[in-house]
């Protein structure tokens, strides 16, 4: 571990240096390639910015961003509009033409009033502003899922969305099927909604992951994995809260929501993925005291273009991570035979008397991989600081989780309320039971052995090709600007990671986002000269900025006029030219 981020993980978190030097982890692998943007191969690839309050997208000088799409922009050829809250992006490049490509964007939620997380309500308030009109719950229902852009770069270097069969959403309405051993019996499931995080399949469809669904409907199902319905959307409960593969290249596949991969609040999925070996598939339950999952396929995967397409995710077995405090980790199984061994946070399901296995307690696998959190917590799975984004380093197969926070459990491993970035060695080519860990990053306040570079509440990761990585970071809007812990670290923003060399573990800052804003869902052109990035819930704490809401609270972004309405979508950032 190069010296800065020793000196960083020594500060804040303290306890596990042994742990991490007899796990034997080894060093971080070189950062190796040009780094993006076409910079040079090494070193830093941009002007570090400083921390900013402005209400705008602010980068190095040396680069321009453009917006892609705004929330309620019409899509060409379509009678649909862009969504609301746009989260994970991903480019994916169509056969034979380098400037043009698919954009696959997730719609997370609608802004409406919220005491617990301090949304201010901006989508209601704004909504009358741009569409005209009054939103209905059939404007929320549209308004979330995941939008699929054709896209073309015109000579200029500007992406442009084009008109075309394959320029489509997908909301809470859309035809769903499901694989797995939940929802079999059931018919018409239909739509996807609290789209989060995900990721591009090696067979080249996407993920997208169904995050925080109990905004909609019911939280739980019960021990025989059935739900309920309810909530804003009057819908299943047992329906959401899954990972859901989508074909953006095919308009007529009906997407799968792959059961044995757990029911729970997925953030994001990685995938591992070597030919002739099982897939694996990390996962996180971004809830406080949440926990770490992988997925193992039962089937091998044979290469990009073998029929993997909703078929791949459907068979495996489902593991929860159990870390010890000695850097070493074993991972449990979800399955009907595997013994109880509840920890401290398992209220719930009550464990029948005489129980001594999971099977026990639920009906049947299927409805234990639909009460994920639970069942985890009974056989002593740990409880993280809410989990975030999970990524495979491209070169070494190691994985990093993005702990955007503290948590709350008894003598818990995750007390940094700044949140931390832990880097794992899995087994076996990710099919083993066992793994090491370490606390690779800290987040905390301004530092001098960060050279006033700071950050807070990781969320998103993404590597580049270098292997560097790029965090975005997701402090709550209510802190911002208004809490003295978080006032250091000014509005949201996305850092450059080296995790080589003289600088490895510093952060360094890209962009700062416009008030009130996350930014998120980092994704790259396959020659890296396109940053694609979501800028999320701008406004959300004290919404549209006005005389009486002066700076830096409320936003008007990207208009930049005060009282204009603002409106999240997502932007394309690249080297200015000459
Ligand atoms: Fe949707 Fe956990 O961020
Ligand atoms: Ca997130
Ligand atoms: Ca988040």
């Amino acid at each position: 571990m190069a010296a800065p981020a020793r000196r960083l993980f020594l500060k804040y978190l303290g306890a596990g240096l042994t742990g991490v030097a007899a796990s034997g982890l080894g060093p971080i692998v070189q950062a190796r390639g040009a780094t993006p943007f076409g910079g040079p191969p090494s070193g830093l690839p941009f002007t570090p910015i400083e921390p900013s309050l402005a209400d705008a997208l602010v980068l190095p000088p040396e680069f321009q961003s453009q917006i892609v799409a705004l929330w309620g922009d019409r899509l060409p050829g379509t009678n649909a509009r862009f969504g609301y809250n746009a989260d994970f992006t991903a480019f994916l490049p169509l056969p034979s033409k380098d400037d043009e490509g698919l954009l696959w964007v997730n719609h997370e939620y609608v802004s409406i009033p919220d005491d617990e997380t301090g949304e201010f309500g901006v989508y209601p308030q704004t909504f009358p502003l741009v569409m005209g009109r009054s939103p209905t719950i059939d404007d929320e229902m549209a308004d979330i899922g995941a939008s699929v852009l054709h896209i073309r770069r015109d000579g200029s270097g500007r992406w442009q969305v084009i008109a075309s069969p394959l320029t489509r959403r997908y909301d809470v309405n859309s035809p769903m099927s499901a694989s797995g051993p939940a929802l079999q019996r059931v018919r018409g499931i239909t739509g996807t909604l609290a789209n989060c995080s995900g990721c591009v399949t090696p067979w080249r469809t996407v993920l997208t992951c169904e995050e925080n669904y109990q905004d909609y409907v019911p939280d739980e199902v019960d021990t025989s994995g059935r739900g309920s319905t309810g909530g804003r959307f009057e819908r299943n409960s047992a329906h959401y809260g899954w990972v859901v593969e989508c074909d953006p290249h095919d308009p007529s596949f009906v997407p799968v929501k792959h059961t044995m991969l757990g029911r729970f609040r997925h953030e994001n999925v990685a995938l591992r993925a070597s030919r002739g070996a099982a897939v694996v598939a990390y996962m996180g339950d971004d809830r406080t005291n949440g926990h770490v999952y992988k997925f193992v396929s039962d089937s091998r995967y044979a290469g990009p273009d073998a029929p993997h397409r909703g078929t791949l995710l459907s068979r495996g077995r489902l593991y929860a991570a159990l870390f010890h405090a000695n850097g070493r980790g074993e991972w449990v199984e979800l399955a009907p035979d595997t013994r109880l061994r509840p920890n401290p946070e398992s209220k719930f399901p009550e464990i029948p008397k005489g129980s001594t296995t999971l099977g026990d307690v639920y009906a049947d696998l299927g409805a234990i991989v639909s009460d994920g959190f639970r069942a985890a917590n009974l056989v002593g799975a740990t409880p993280t600081g809410r989990p975030e984004d999970v990524e495979v380093h491209p070169f070494d197969g190691s994985i990093y989780i993005a702990f955007t926070a503290h948590a709350t459990a008894p003598a818990t491993m995750f007390s940094n309320t700044f949140g931390q970035i832990w880097r794992l060695v899995d087994t076996d080519q990710g099919t083993g039971s066992r793994f090491t860990w370490m606390r690779w990053m800290a987040g905390g306040p301004n530092d001098p052995a960060q050279a006033g570079h700071v950050f807070a509440a990781p969320d998103n990761l993404s590597f580049d090709r270098a292997g560097n990585m790029w965090i975005v970071s997701d402090i709550r809007s209510s802190y911002l600007n208004g809490d003295a812990r978080y006032t250091a670290f000014m509005n949201n923003g996305m850092f450059f990671v080296p995790t080589s060399g003289a600088d490895a573990g510093r952060a360094f800052q890209f962009a700062s986002g416009p008030c009130e804003s996350e930014l998120t869902g980092p994704s790259w052109t396959p020659d890296e000269a396109t940053l694609f990035l979501s800028v999320q819930h701008p406004g959300s704490a004290h919404g549209m900025r006005t005389r009486g809401t002066p700076a830096p609270h409320g936003s008007n972004w990207p208009n930049g006029r005060l009282d204009a309405p603002p409106r999240p979508g997502v932007v394309a950032i690249r080297r200015r030219s000459g």
